[in-house]
């Protein structure tokens, strides 16, 4: 299971709350893969979390803009390649490489944990300092 909890916390109250709805998507998908449910039910979970993640990081890299945010560049790239691997998921999924999916899905535990974690945290203090609570 994807458990929030208030070390992930950037200080900032609509981010935690975004990510804390990442969380949520995520764990619906780990509960369909392991229930083995049907493709397109999977699928569609996969397509939410999609565009969730594609809603919030428009929103931080929006305030990366706005605020000058110096280490937007390599950030940016850190969003990208989840969005890719999303995109891998879908493919595997489809050609039913289950196994796969699971390894890809450790993948985005993975890669949410470090992210929010160190580049999320990050901006936390830029953010802030620009008036984001
Ligand atoms: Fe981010």
């Amino acid at each position: 299971m994807f458990q929030w909890e208030e070390k992930y916390s950037v200080g900032i109250q609509s981010i935690d709350n975004q990510h804390k709805e990442i969380f949520k998507h995520l764990n619906s998908l780990l509960e369909a893969m392991k229930q083995g449910k049907a493709e397109n039910v999977t699928f569609q979970i996969i397509i939410d979390l999609e565009k969730y993640a594609v809603v919030h990081f428009q929103k931080e890299e929006f305030f990366f803009h706005r605020f000058n945010f110096s280490g937007s560049a390599e950030h940016i790239l850190e969003h990208q390649l989840f969005i890719q691997k999303i995109t891998t998921l879908k493919t595997d999924l489809k050609s039913g490489k289950t196994a796969l999916s699971f390894e890809l899905l450790n993948f985005l535990k993975e890669w949410i944990d470090h992210h929010i974690l160190v580049a999320d945290k990050a901006y936390s203090e830029c953010f802030r300092q620009n008036g984001l609570k």
